[in-house]
């Protein structure tokens, strides 16, 4: 399976700085066979972006869409617009679900609007910092990864891509710190067991699973080199140019 470094610039750059670091980024790093690079800018640089961009060494995302194709929806976008634009998107960010109210139900018709359009699916689950405390990790997980997939259907999970992000690990939060490897191995064990019972053994391995939170140069291989992860979503170290490459480095150097 492909490695996947997925940089999530969130609502940071103008459509000016975004088509710079894209650029600069182009330059630096080499065609990776087995790495997948993706960044996945706003969605108004998405346009300019796709023309600039290699996709033979890049991949483009979109940090969210909307699950109608079109219609009577102000201020949404629709995978059907996003699609030849991207390759990928994000779906149920945590910011999304606690800043912008998502639930599951919103969150699955999203998935298979992506998957229809012909786009690939990140979905994000991930814990609270009071849930973890009170022991409610794994029924977290299980609910977010059920509710997410629930419109999927059998012959499309090898579309679509897990993202582990607990909440309290990413960089914007409160009082965030690190996720040990160990945290996370023993939760994709978790979302590796649910897609198990859901889809079947064979199709449970092939979907691959990113970690996702305060990921920088100094921890990427650590994380990389857990058990059943296949890739990282990063945040506010995808926004500086060397450390993003550093990682990508990294994982071609850690799972060659
Ligand atoms: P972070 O963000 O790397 O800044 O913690 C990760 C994310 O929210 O996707």
């Amino acid at each position: 399976m492909k490695t996947y470094i997925v940089g999530n610039w969130k609502l940071n750059f103008t459509v000016g700085e975004a088509s710079i670091y894209l650029h600069k980024l182009l330059k630096t790093i080499p065609k990776y066979r087995d790495t997948e690079v993706v960044v996945a800018p706003s969605a108004l640089a998405l346009q300019p972006l796709s023309l600039q961009v290699d996709r033979h060494i890049i991949k483009l995302c979109a940090q969210n869409g909307f699950y109608r194709d079109y219609g009577a929806f102000t201020g949404e976008i629709s995978f059907s617009q996003l699609r030849g634009l991207v390759d990928y998107a994000i779906v149920g960010h945590s910011e999304r679900r606690y800043v912008l109210h998502e639930d599951d139900k919103m969150i699955a018709k999203k998935m298979a609007a992506a998957i229809r359009n012909r786009i690939t699916p990140i979905l994000c689950i991930g814990e609270i910092e009071s849930e973890r405390a009170f022991g409610e990790t794994k029924d977290v997980i299980r609910d977010q990864l059920i509710g997410g997939l629930s419109e999927v259907s059998d012959d499309d999970l090898s579309k679509v891509i897990i993202a582990y992000e607990p909440v309290w690990a990413i960089s914007s939060a409160k009082s965030a710190r690190f996720a040990t490897p160990d945290e996370v191995a023993e939760v994709v064990k978790i979302i590796r067991e649910t897609l198990e019972e859901t889809y079947g053994k064979k199709a449970a391995e092939g979907v691959p699973i990113l970690f996702g939170g305060s990921v920088n140069p100094s921890n990427a291989g650590g994380y990389l080199t857990v058990p059943g992860v296949n890739g990282l979503l990063i945040g506010g170290a995808s926004l500086i140019l060397n450390e993003f490459a550093d990682i990508i480095e990294t994982a071609k150097r850690v799972r060659a």
